[in-house]
C-alpha cells in the first residue's frame, strides 16, 4: 500500500513527479564503521541490517516503486570464511525477523543473484518470504545476494543462445528488450538513482546493464549510519538533476 499522504519535511517543496521511482543502493562501509569503534566487522554488518530496516520502511512509506539493495556480491566469497558465514546467518535472521513487517507494509520481496553456494536454510527463508509477499502491491524490495553483473549478463547470453540453438528463438530478433528480459531483473524498471555509501566511486560489478542512465549519488556516510535524512538528501539532489538520455531537452522522470 502506498501512502500518498506522507511527505517528509525535507521533501515538502520537491514535486512528487521528480522523485525517483526506483532507488538502488550499494551498502558499503560496515567494516570501516566497526573498525573505527574497535568492534569486530560483524558488528558493522549487524548495525547495517538496522539501516536496511529503516530505509526499506521509509521507501515503503514514501510510496516508491522499488528499492534494490546490494547485500552480498559474487566477489564477497573472497572474504574470510567466518565473515561470510556470519553474513549468511544475518541474512537468514533478517528474513525471519523482518517478515511480519514486510508483509504488514505490503512490500514485495524479490531476491536476485545466483542461488549456488547460498546455504539451504537461507534459501528456504528467502523462498518463503517471496511466496508470502508475492501479491503485495507496495514497494518492491529487491535484495542482491551472491549477485554479480558480469555473471548475470553471461548467464543471460547463455540462456538466449541455448534457446536459439534449440530453434525456439530467432537470433535476428534479439534486441535490448529481449536481452533485458533474460536478466535477473526481468520485468523491473531500471534504477533512476544509485546511492553508494562510504565514499567509493565505483560500481563493484553491480547492475552494469540496468544502471546505464541512473543518476549517481555518493556519500561519505558509512552504511550503518545511513538513515532517513540521508535518503531524503539523495532524493532532493536527484530531483534537481537534468536527465537527458542523450537528447538535448531535459526529460521528465515520470
Ligand atoms: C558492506 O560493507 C557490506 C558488504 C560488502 C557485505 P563492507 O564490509 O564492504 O565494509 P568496508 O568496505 O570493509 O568498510
Ligand atoms: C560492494 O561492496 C558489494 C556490496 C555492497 C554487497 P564491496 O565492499 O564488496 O566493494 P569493493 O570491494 O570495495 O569494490
Ligand atoms: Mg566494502
Amino acid at each position: 500500500m502506498t501512502n500518498a499522504a506522507y511527505i517528509p519535511e525535507a521533501l515538502a517543496d520537491v514535486p512528487r513527479a521528480s522523485w525517483p521511482r526506483h532507488i538502488a543502493i550499494i551498502m558499503d562501509g560496515n567494516g570501516r564503521w566497526a573498525r573505527s569503534r574497535g568492534l569486530p566487522r560483524i558488528e558493522g554488518h549487524r548495525r547495517g541490517a538496522e539501516s536496511v530496516r529503516c530505509v526499506t520502511e521509509e521507501c515503503a512509506k514514501l510510496g516508491l516503486k522499488q528499492l534494490t539493495l546490494f547485500a552480498f556480491s559474487s566477489e564477497n566469497w573472497r572474504r574470510p570464511r567466518d565473515e561470510v558465514n556470519a553474513l549468511m546467518d544475518l541474512y537468514r535472521k533478517f528474513l525471519i525477523e523482518q517478515r511480519p513487517t514486510i508483509l504488514k507494509n505490503h512490500v514485495r520481496f524479490v531476491p536476485i543473484g545466483r542461488r549456488d553456494d547460498i546455504p539451504a536454510e537461507v534459501l528456504a527463508e528467502a523462498d518463503r518470504t517471496v511466496e508470502l509477499s508475492a501479491k503485495a502491491t507496495g514497494l518492491t524490495l529487491c535484495l542482491a545476494v551472491n549477485y554479480g553483473s558480469r555473471g548475470e549478463i553471461a548467464d543471460a547470453a547463455r540462456s538466449l543462445a541455448t534457446r536459439a540453438a534449440r530453434g525456439e528463438l530467432d537470433p535476428a530478433t534479439i534486441d535490448e528488450e529481449t536481452f533485458a528480459s533474460a536478466l535477473n531483473t526481468a520485468g523491473m524498471p531500471d534504477p533512476d538513482l544509485l546511492i553508494r555509501t562510504a565514499g567509493e566511486m565505483r560500481l563493484s560489478n553491480f547492475l552494469l546493464w540496468q544502471l546505464s542512465y541512473a543518476e549517481l549519488w555518493v556519500t561519505p556516510r558509512l552504511w550503518p549510519e545511513f538513515r532517513q535524512p540521508d535518503l531524503h538528501a539523495a532524493m532532493r539532489d536527484f530531483a534537481g538533476r537534468e536527465r537527458r538520455f542523450g537528447g538535448l531537452e531535459p526529460a521528465t522522470n515520470a
